[in-house]
């Protein structure tokens, strides 16, 4: 059990946290903390409460007991515009991002730099935008701001969804299966984009299925079973992701 006092570095913190929907417990009692700086990965079969547990982090439920607590703050109202405004962002999988849009025109959606008469400051927009996806590991050449998001593949694009989050000064990004349905080669490109938000000291909350992709890139394990927080590892506890694979399957037996 990863048994750390760190309270000064922690980001965000849901403390027996329980959320019932009529008669179905999606949270029981569920406890979790994101460090500064710091991926973890969050497993559990269908149906553990992953997406209650996301949900209730970027303020669309409020927990019906329990507390969220952020960075070091209780706090006595939840909302999205109070988890935006604490540094949460979600990058979904299907996340909508407009194809026939430019990268630029994607990160800045909604939120475009303007001059007092609201003229967009494209320019600076556009040194803004490439400065961001070469900071979170854009290396190809073929790709700069104005490329188009249609022409990028489907690892690039969470990358252009993790641009746009950062822009929008997220502490912690929540990746929501981020991997599925990406080849090899683009989920290591996601991986570089990940270890890139990891080094500016920002934090993730990796969600996934595949076990092996979710060892490779966290630092921590929180295993959710029926709602239930029932494990939470350091990955120096774990020696591989046979190991976590293991674990997960004596959780579910158990049932
Ligand atoms: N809005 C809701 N109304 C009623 N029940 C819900 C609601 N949301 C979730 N549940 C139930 O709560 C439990 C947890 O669901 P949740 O979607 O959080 O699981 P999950 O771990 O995200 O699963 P999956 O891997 O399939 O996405 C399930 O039993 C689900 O049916
Ligand atoms: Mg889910």
């Amino acid at each position: 059990m990863d048994q750390s006092t760190k309270n000064m570095n922690k980001l965000i913190e849901l403390n027996k946290v329980t959320k019932k929907f009529g008669g179905i417990t999606a949270l029981n009692k569920a406890s979790l903390h994101v460090d500064v700086g710091e991926v973890v990965g969050l497993i559990g079969d269908n149906g553990a409460g992953k997406s209650t547990l996301i949900k209730t982090l970027v303020g669309v439920y409020f927990p019906d007991e329990g507390d969220i607590i952020i960075r070091g703050k209780k706090v006595s109202s939840w909302s999205a515009l109070k988890a935006r405004e604490a540094g949460i962002e979600t990058v979904f999988q299907d996340r909508a991002l407009c194809p026939q849009q430019s990268i630029v025109w994607n990160i800045f959606m909604g939120k475009e730099l303007t001059y007092p008469f609201g003229f967009i400051r494209e320019k600076e927009q556009i040194r803004e935008a490439n400065r961001l996806i070469r900071e979170i590991g854009f290396t190809s050449k073929l790709i700069d701001a104005e490329s188009p998001v249609g022409n990028l593949s489907g690892g690039e694009r969470q990358g252009v969804a993790i641009a746009r989050a950062i822009y929008n000064n997220a502490e912690l990004i929540i990746l929501d299966e981020p991997t599925n349905a990406l080849s090899l080669n683009e989920t290591q490109k996601v991986f570089e984009f990940v270890r890139n938000v990891k080094k500016s000291n920002r934090s993730v909350l990796f969600i996934g299925h595949n076990i092996f992709h979710v060892y490779d890139i966290s630092d921590r394990f929180v295993i959710l079973d029926r709602g239930e927080v029932v494990h939470n590892f350091s990955k120096t506890e774990i020696s591989s992701p046979e190991e976590l694979m293991k674990i997960m399957r004596d959780t579910v037996r158990k049932n």
